[in-house]
């Protein structure tokens, strides 16, 4: 999507393999071991940071003084606290921020132009993630799984995703709360499942629940929006397939055809050549990026993470006593989908009352 538009001048990398693998595989003739030396770089006019969730604040704040356009893979930053830091010091500094997420699916976003209108009152909302990961997976890197560099487990680094569309779809976040704990991955310290209840801007309210403990929960998994209108539906893992009914059968055959004019079959996930392309195309037009910041996904995930602190042990001994295999690679042979303990939860997120009751007695 970029030919001839862009061309990889550096990489930065503090490992020296993952830098020469990176210049080999896109033709980078530079490599700085540290990357305060490639925002120096004169020619260097956009900067992509995937790097562990912890340097993303930093670096982008780093690369806003240096006057590069930032793009920034997701989550945003550890906190909203720094998220509104980086906004604030692109915006100072007029450069560009553009940050990974899903939205860039032109079929969400038919959807949120198109679709949402058309649902009236929005009057509850739910959200079940299922994302397995083993002790394998978090032993490839080391910030991975710990609070201080990936700031979370399966909320941090999985949910987030989702929580992002779910958060854009709904306006924006208010406050959130819930409840987490660290089930199969004794090799960890964050949480491996969760469950929280997120007010939106809008005055609706939303249940999530998300886990990396096992497999994908056959017939639990998806996002139901609930308005007074008509529904919105994906029962896929990362929501690729998200459906509409309304209530008025003309009005939905009305807008079946640009929708499925809308859907971009290229389009399988990997949003990031839509994100590189949308930033040189604001470049060019002097206009922002079409996600531009990823705040109130951080709202959800730092409600649910300081609320939760204090019951993390008790929720640990509820899902016990109902049965939890020894580990997540346990939980995969024994073909375990979660069992009683998800039953419980996706029974606390399918109930639309405006409390998230503890499952533990807490
Ligand atoms: N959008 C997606 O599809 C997707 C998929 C995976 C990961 N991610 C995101 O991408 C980011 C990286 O994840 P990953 O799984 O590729 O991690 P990774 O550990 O595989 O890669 C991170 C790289 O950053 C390098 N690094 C660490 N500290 C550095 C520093 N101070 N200076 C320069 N380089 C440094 C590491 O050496 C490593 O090569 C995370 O934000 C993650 O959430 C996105």
């Amino acid at each position: 999507m970029l030919d001839g538009d862009c061309e990889l001048r550096a990489v930065s990398d503090i490992d020296e393999a993952a830098a020469r693998w990176m210049m080999d595989r896109f033709e980078a003739p530079v490599w700085y071991p540290d990357w305060r030396d490639l925002l120096e770089d004169d020619r260097i006019r956009i900067v992509s940071i995937c790097t562990p969730h912890h340097l993303h604040a930093p670096m982008t704040l780093a690369a806003a003084r240096a006057g590069k356009h930032i793009v920034c893979e997701k989550p945003m930053a550890l906190t909203a606290g720094e998220a509104s830091e980086m906004i604030e010091a692109c915006r100072s500094a007029g450069v560009k921020l553009s940050i990974g997420s899903e939205r860039y699916n032109p079929r969400h976003r038919f959807i949120k132009e198109r679709v949402l209108p058309e649902l009236g009152r929005i009057e509850y909302s739910r959200l079940i993630d299922f994302y397995y990961r083993d002790a394998a997976y978090y032993a490839r890197a080391g910030w991975r799984g710990t609070w201080s560099q990936e700031g979370g487990g399966v909320c941090a680094n999985q949910a987030i995703y989702t929580w992002d569309l779910w958060q854009w779809f709904l306006g924006g976040v208010d406050l959130a709360y819930g409840y987490w704990a660290n089930l199969l991955h004794p090799t960890i310290e964050v949480e491996d499942t969760a469950c929280g209840l997120v007010f939106f801007k809008d005055g609706s309210h939303g249940k999530c629940l998300a886990t990396s403990a096992c497999d994908w929960g056959q017939g639990i998994c998806g996002l139901r929006i609930f308005g007074e209108r008509g529904t919105l539906r994906a029962d896929d893992p990362w929501l690729y397939q998200m459906e509409f009914t309304l209530k008025d059968a003309r009005l939905e055959a009305a807008l079946r055809g640009p929708f499925e004019a809308a859907i971009d079959p290229a389009y399988a996930g990997a949003f990031q050549p839509w994100q590189a392309a949308d930033m040189v195309a604001a470049i060019r037009e002097d206009r922002d990026p079409l996600v531009s910041e990823a705040l109130d996904a951080l709202k959800i995930l730092n409600g649910i993470h300081w609320h939760g602190y204090r019951h993390a042990g008790a929720f640990r001994v509820w899902a016990d006593g109902l049965g939890l295999p020894e580990s997540a690679e346990a939980a995969r042979s024994l073909g375990w989908q979660g069992g009683e303990v998800m039953e419980a939860l996706a029974g606390l997120v399918r109930d639309p009352s405006r409390r998230l009751p503890v499952p533990f007695g807490a």
